[in-house]
């Protein structure tokens, strides 16, 4: 498949159309497209069991590395902040923003920390996952936002009380923020009536469940990735193909029925 199939394209389009309520779910498929790197699948960055320091990624990333040796947790996430550095927006995080703008009861929920949906101009956006770009010291109530991790040393120290300073990212075995996961709940109790899953691989069962509500409640949903998932048989309508190149042609046929 080079291209949505047409008639697909059409019903997708109608349905957004007349959906009062659109949920758009977006892992690091979508970034891929703008070069970043995925985790899992080829080239992504769990696919080597260990890291130079010899302890697998999930470690390394992890509130308790964070906690007992926050310098190694530093290190990695000091490479992803540098991997999305030179990154910017791709047509599909800026469709993603064009389908927001012409269906109000659009959200997007993502899992990507690269900040990217914000900067296409997403605004009814749930960062599960955090944002890289906010750092917070684990000791005071010191909060600031760094357009990247230029000149910054590693481990920073807050400017405030020196304490330790971390992003606002959730690290393996916390807790999602509860701000996010109240918004989501609500959305998944008013029932979207469409829902759209991009490039993830659905590992997390929140990000899984809107795709199963959809299913059982036998509301349309769509899957873009060029890869079988998890929720690739639960989906109705299923494109292997990427992310840069599905939506924008969704915001196409969207646009052309809402302005008609
Ligand atoms: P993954 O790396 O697990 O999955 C990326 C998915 O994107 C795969 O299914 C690919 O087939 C697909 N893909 C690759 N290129 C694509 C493209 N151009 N267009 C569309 N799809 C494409 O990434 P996530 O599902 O986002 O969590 O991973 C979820 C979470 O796992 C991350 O947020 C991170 C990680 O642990 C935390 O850091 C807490």
């Amino acid at each position: 498949m080079s291209a949505p199939p047409p008639d697909e394209l059409r019903e997708l389009a109608r349905v957004a159309a007349a959906a009062d309520r659109i949920l758009i779910i977006t892992g690091a498929g979508i970034s891929a497209d703008s070069g970043l790197p995925t985790y899992r699948g080829i080239g992504g960055l769990y696919v080597r069991e260990q890291t130079a320091d010899a302890v697998p990624i999930e470690v390394a990333l992890s509130g308790e590395m964070m906690r007992d040796d926050p310098a190694l947790c530093w290190k990695y996430i000091a490479q992803i902040e540098n991997a999305c550095r030179a990154a910017v927006a791709n047509p599909g995080h800026v469709a993603i923003r064009r389908i927001e703008t012409l269906r109000p009861g659009c959200w997007t929920l993502t899992q990507n920390v690269d900040g990217l949906h914000r900067a296409a101009g997403s605004q009814r956006l749930i960062e599960i996952h955090g944002n890289v770009q906010r750092l917070y010291c684990t000791v005071c109530a010191h909060s600031e936002r760094r357009a990247d991790f230029e000149g910054l040393d590693i481990p920073p120290a807050c400017p405030r009380c020196a304490g330790l300073l971390r992003p606002d990212v959730v690290l393996f075995n916390e807790m999602l923020p509860e701000p996010a996961v109240e918004t989501l709940h609500g959305i998944m109790a008013a029932g979207p009536q469409l829902v759209i899953s991009v490039g993830t691989s659905s590992a997390f069962p929140y990000i899984a469940a809107p795709m199963w509500q959809a299913r059982e409640q036998g509301v349309p949903s769509l899957e873009i990735n060029p890869d079988i998932t998890p929720v690739s048989d639960l989906a109705r309508y299923r494109w292997p193909l990427r992310a840069a190149e599905a939506l924008p042609a969704l915001a196409d046929a969207l646009e052309a029925l809402v302005r008609a």
